[in-house]
């Protein structure tokens, strides 16, 4: 099947197009570069042996995303990744996340549209559930007011491809992720966040090689067994596989909804103290942090019910956060070693 995967150089698009060369897919990327490397093509090809075909543009630019689309009518379907994704500077410039995340959307639904292209995956979150009332949280759970202009487009989205793939006789399978972490066995390819990292584990691991003083814990005060917060990590490969799967259910298997959404988690919780002391134990090294207070807008707990993904999609996540932290480890001190 030929695939187009939009922000295929980035975290989870690069090791999602890893899995589908190696499953026999052809993959086109398009990214903007905003938040990744053109070099990620070359560790790509390294991996696979495969090198996907790139084009680097916007695609909230509508008149290079429909010359894209004109030239490449013969794709069977899209997974869509190409998204900003820091829930910070969302709050602190919204209309950049409804353009980009909505804009970019809207001009690949037109381009299915107006080509016949029916098979769309999307990248969504966990953040659509809020703080959610019950734990672990079901596909079917409601979706509450989001706390961030980020969760809200992802939420957005949602709607919009569910009323899409009605009015224009398309399929859609959205993916809700947990929190994923860790990098591809090969720590060829692996997260690379631009500048000081939001996220957990690339700040644990930039403090463990010595870019980074002292990592933050934000707060030691919630209602949780060790008071830090909890959340579903989960390997980046096994959610990388899931789309796999969503692609090849989408295009080989007749009879499902047009419109699905699924969990990707492992439906284990840990806190950010077991994934320190995860961390500490796979890599021998011992981290200097220190708690300080909340950071505004996180919640407090959150993990998956991953039994409908288990049973429909016949996938299920398989790596332990020990595999995780020490994976992210190793692709870290690639880095380091790369820069010597
Ligand atoms: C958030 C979003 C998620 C989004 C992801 C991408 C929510 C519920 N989740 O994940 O949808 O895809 O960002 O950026 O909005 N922590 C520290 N110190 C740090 C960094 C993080 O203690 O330096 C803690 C956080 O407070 C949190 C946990 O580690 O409890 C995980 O944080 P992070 O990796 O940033 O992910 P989320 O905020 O869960």
């Amino acid at each position: 099947m030929n695939i187009l995967v939009t922000g295929g150089t980035g975290y989870i698009g690069s090791h999602t197009v890893v899995e589908l060369q190696q499953q026999g897919h052809t993959v086109v990327i398009v990214d903007n570069l905003s938040n990744s490397h053109a070099n990620v093509v070359d560790r790509i090809a390294e991996i696979t042996g495969i090198r996907p075909e790139f084009h680097q543009f916007d695609l909230t630019d509508g008149e290079k995303t429909a010359a894209f689309f004109t030239n490449h009518s013969d794709l069977d379907g899209i997974i869509h990744f190409a998204a900003f994704k820091a829930v910070g500077e969302s709050m602190a410039d919204p209309l950049m996340y409804y353009h980009n995340n909505l804009g970019s959307l809207i001009n690949i639904l037109k381009g299915m549209k107006e080509h016949g292209i029916r098979n769309l995956v999307f990248s969504s979150s966990c953040t659509v559930y809020g703080q959610p009332d019950d734990l672990p949280v079901r596909e079917t759970s409601p979706v509450k007011e989001a706390w961030s202009p980020y969760g809200n487009t992802k939420q957005m989205s949602e709607q919009i491809i569910r009323f899409s793939v009605e009015a224009y006789k398309l399929k859609a399978i959205a993916l809700r992720y947990f929190n994923p972490i860790g990098s591809h066995e090969s720590a060829l390819i692996g997260e690379l966040p631009l500048g000081v990292p939001n996220n957990l584990v690339p700040f644990i691991t930039q403090t463990a090689i010595g870019l980074r003083q002292t990592l933050n814990v934000y707060g030691s005060d919630y209602n949780t067994p060790d008071g830090t917060a909890i959340r579903d990590y989960i390997h980046v490969v096994d959610l990388a596989k899931a789309h796999v799967v969503a692609v090849n259910r989408m295009m080989k298997e007749a009879g499902k909804p047009d419109y699905e959404i699924f969990n990707l988690g492992t439906g284990n919780g840990f806190s950010v103290l077991e994934v320190i002391q995860s961390f500490e134990k796979v890599s021998g090294q011992s981290l200097n942090y220190k708690i300080t207070d909340r950071r505004p807008g996180d919640v407090e707990k959150v993990w998956a019910d991953t039994s409908y993904a288990n049973e429909e999609l016949g996938w299920k996540a398989e790596k332990s956060l020990d595999e995780m932290m020490l994976s992210a480890w190793k692709w870290e001190q690639s880095l380091a070693a790369k820069k010597q």
